[in-house]
């Protein structure tokens, strides 16, 4: 038997206390991750009074095992490579545990969440890429937040097009220094989000 059990219902309550977009930003961030990934399309609409539909869609070669996506701090490559995020896998697990369902269609499957539970399907594979896209209990004013922050924090593009040129060994001095704030933002945004819910 495995030494601990997680309470999705206990998981809920802390994240849901969080800021919206800091539990949006986790999913970008995932994306931006993945090398493999040239584009992302992030998409969040009212489908009514309570719910909105919050979707991130990228091209990239998709989940390398799709067990993480259900698997909170298992090990990952991420954890040893200084130039991604990732650290804990976790991030996409608190925007799932307060999500009221939802999906992530990946070229490994297709793994459902409904309530507490989860139903995958190692069958209905994408030919490329992933999207996560969720159910989220967000009012009006919180999807207002959500976009603000996206159109406040323009750095994953600039992180993504910086990453590929530094790739390339083509750093135009100029055009960092123009998106080092955009960045600095992004960063101090992301390490206001590692603390621990009020
Ligand atoms: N868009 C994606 N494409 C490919 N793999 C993905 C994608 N999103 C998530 N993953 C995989 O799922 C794992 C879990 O993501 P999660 O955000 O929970 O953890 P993490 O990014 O490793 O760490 P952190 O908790 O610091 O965000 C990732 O490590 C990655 O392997
Ligand atoms: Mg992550």
């Amino acid at each position: 038997m495995a030494r601990f059990e997680v309470s999705t219902a206990g998981m809920r309550k802390l994240q849901a206390g969080r800021p919206a977009a800091h539990l949006a930003k986790e999913l970008i961030s995932n994306a931006l991750d993945e090398r493999s990934v040239n584009k992302i399309v992030v998409s969040i609409r009212k489908i009514d009074t309570r719910n909105a539909l919050f979707e991130v869609e990228d091209d990239g070669e998709g989940f390398a095992d799709i067990t993480h996506a259900w698997t909170l701090y298992a090990p990952t490559v991420k954890q040893r490579d200084a130039t991604v995020r990732g650290r804990f896998n976790l991030g996409e697990k608190e925007i799932l545990s307060v999500a009221r369902r939802g999906f992530i269609h990946t070229t490994s499957g297709r793994v459902e969440f409904d309530g507490d539970a989860r139903k995958f399907s190692a069958k209905n594979k994408r030919e490329r890429g992933t999207v996560v896209s969720l159910e989220m209990p967000w009012t009006k004013e919180q999807c207002a937040e959500v976009e603000e922050f996206f159109k406040t924090h323009p750095a994953p593009s600039a992180a993504r097009a910086i990453q590929q040129a530094l790739e390339r060994i083509r750093l135009n001095a100029k055009w960092l220094e123009r998106n080092r704030q955009d960045l600095a933002a992004w960063f101090s945004a992301r390490s206001a989000m590692k603390t621990p819910p009020q």
